[in-house]
């Protein structure tokens, strides 16, 4: 009996240690967004950008799951530093996207921190 309690526990425990390491979010669904305080100063204007330019399409859950699990939620490609680049450029070329490539260049420098941080 005592077997059949443990086991259950045994699993959240380690499932909510695994999230523990993860970088810090705030918010659920379309309100997801990552923690102000998990973001450096020297990455706060990146950050800034990131919460204007990158919900113009969609809401930022998309890019937090991304992170979060290494894995770009639609097309489930992976999402590490190759891919943050290769998707930055992606959308800079998207004709409607409004973006420099100064701003993807410091959004992709931003999502790499992040990157870090997540598999700390
Ligand atoms: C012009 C509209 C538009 C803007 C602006 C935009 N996105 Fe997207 N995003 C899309 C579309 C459309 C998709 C669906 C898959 C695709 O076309 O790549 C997508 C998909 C994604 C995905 C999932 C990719 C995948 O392959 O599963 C991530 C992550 C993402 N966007 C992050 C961002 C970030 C970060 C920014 C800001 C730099 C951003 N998006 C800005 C339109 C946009």
């Amino acid at each position: 009996m005592k077997k059949v309690v443990l086991l259950p526990l045994l699993i959240v425990l380690s499932i909510y240690s695994i999230a523990e390491a993860r970088v810090k979010v705030t918010g659920h669904g379309a309100k997801m967004n990552f923690s102000d305080e998990s973001i450096p100063e020297i990455h706060k204007p990146a950050f800034d950008l990131l919460q204007v330019k990158c919900i113009k399409c969609h809401t930022l859950e998309r890019t937090v799951i991304a992170v979060q699990t290494g894995i770009a939620p639609i097309t489930g490609q992976p999402f590490n530093k190759q891919g943050v680049k290769a998707y930055g450029i992606k959308m800079l070329r998207k004709p409607n996207s409004e973006m420099n490539k100064k701003e993807i260049r410091d959004i992709v420098v931003l999502l790499n921190f992040l990157l870090d941080e997540n598999t700390k």
